[in-house]
């Protein structure tokens, strides 16, 4: 019976087939113990030389790292291996011998694997994060759907930036300027004017200078964007979705989380709502703990963390000087110099996770913004009609999806969130 590691679980004492890559092994005189990973798990297989032969045991003994197989033998519960099973090999064909894989067991520097990010992919530690990636994006779309939002995919060419000039990817589209998507935001507010609560998950661009733990060029955002919702609802949609998909990781990823040795007590926690703090307390607080830092500065990494260390689950930062924000953003009722935005900020120093905010929906004081911001109302004329045709009070917000891997897998650098990151220094492979 052919099967898969994942699957495996459900024919104890049985024999069955999988088709797998030799991850590693280890040999003694007469038993053989092959590393397997088939892409849906990992798990040891057990070949000792009395039950398969001399022949065969030496051709086991022989066989190469990353070699791929087919592989007979015989599934045994066995609580001491991590998966909780084991296969007692009966048989094996090799279907391809890979000669000198360049990734051995021992450590390799960062750049040699980011050079091989093509078979780095293949590590245990590459498979639990890509697991979880994608159980963060099945979870992102299970939550969207049941809250009743529908899928919308805003364009990657625009004609105009959303989120400021200076990190614009340029190209030509035939005779025009062009750029690369840096967030699908202006087209889904366009969208939830016509079908009320929209999201949208794709690739968008900056071209950073920086060269951070926490920056991309090509990064995913997930970017929800609702009608009729003002800045509290939005703040409240954001934690529940926050906590649905951290516990949907728990759930689900509880292996992956294993051999990440990811501390999971941490995730826990993270249930809504969530704490707040306005930039201005912030700003007191960072005063306080001794950093010079002046009203109407952006937070850098360092004061991020400082802030997140008070709490134990994400932080939102809210109503940030109007100055240092985009110029979509609606001003505070009460407060002309800050405007309704929130930063959420995960804890344990992984930084700013979600940038969201009430929408401008006057069109004058749009207007107003554009002449501020220098934005030509020609390329912004279909924005402006969204505040002429119905206008109504709505908010969104977007998630970065690798810096919320990062977070909730425990990962350190953002480069290894994404199956092939693009950096300052790298498009390759
Ligand atoms: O705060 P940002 O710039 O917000 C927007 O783009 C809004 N238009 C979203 C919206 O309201 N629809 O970016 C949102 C998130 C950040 O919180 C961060 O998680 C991620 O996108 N992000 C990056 N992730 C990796 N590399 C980069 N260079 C990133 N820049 C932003």
């Amino acid at each position: 019976m052919k099967t898969t590691i994942r699957k495996i679980g459900n024919h104890v004492e049985e024999t069955v087939t999988i088709g797998a890559w030799l991850a590693n092994k280890r040999s003694s005189g007469k038993i053989a113990f092959l590393q397997l990973r088939d892409g849906t798990g990992f798990i040891q297989g057990v070949a000792v030389k009395a039950e398969i032969g001399e022949e065969k045991f030496k051709e086991a003994k022989e066989l190469t790292q990353e070699s791929s197989l087919y592989i007979t033998g015989v599934v045994r519960a066995d609580d001491r291996a991590p998966s909780g099973y084991e296969l007692s090999v009966t048989d094996f064909s090799i279907i391809h011998e890979a000669k000198d894989y360049p990734i051995t067991p021992k450590e390799h520097g960062t750049e040699f694997l980011m050079d091989h990010r093509h078979l780095w992919l293949r590590s245990k530690k590459q498979h639990a994060i890509m697991v979880i990636r994608n159980e963060i994006i099945r979870a992102t779309y299970e939550f969207f759907n049941k809250e009743g939002f529908v899928k919308v995919d805003p364009p990657i060419l625009t004609g105009s930036s959303a989120e400021g000039t200076t990190n614009l990817f340029h190209t030509k589209y035939f005779d025009e300027d062009a750029y690369l998507s840096q967030s699908g935001q202006l087209y889904m507010e366009a969208a939830a004017m016509a079908l009320n609560k929209v999201f949208s998950f794709g690739p968008t661009f900056r071209a950073e200078k920086s060269k951070t733990r926490r920056h991309l060029i090509e990064f995913w955002m997930i970017e929800p964007e609702m009608a009729f919702m003002d800045h509290e609802d939005s703040l409240e949609l954001q934690e529940t979705y926050v906590s649905y998909v951290v516990q949907s990781v728990l759930k689900e990823c509880s292996q992956e989380l294993v051999s990440l040795e990811r501390d999971t007590a941490q995730l826990e926690k993270i249930k809504a709502p969530f704490p707040r703090i306005s930039y201005d307390d912030a700003v007191t607080f960072l005063q306080k703990e001794g950093y010079e830092f002046s009203w109407g500065e952006d937070f850098g990494a360092p004061h991020e963390t400082a802030i997140a260390e008070s709490f134990d689950k994400p932080v939102f930062i809210t109503n940030y000087p109007k100055d240092i924000k985009a110029f979509y953003m609606k001003p505070h009722p009460e407060r002309e110099d800050v405007v309704l935005c929130a930063d959420l900020i995960a804890p344990e120093g992984y930084g700013e996770i979600i940038g969201g905010s009430q929408r401008i929906d006057d069109e004058e004081l749009l207007r107003q913004r554009y002449d501020e911001h220098s934005l030509s109302v020609e390329a912004y004329q279909w924005y402006l009609d969204l505040r002429k045709y119905g206008s109504v009070p709505h908010s969104g917000f977007g998630l970065g999806l690798e810096r919320t891997v990062a977070w909730i897998a425990g990962i350190e650098h953002v480069r290894e969130t994404i199956p092939f990151p693009r950096l300052l220094n790298r498009l390759y492979p």
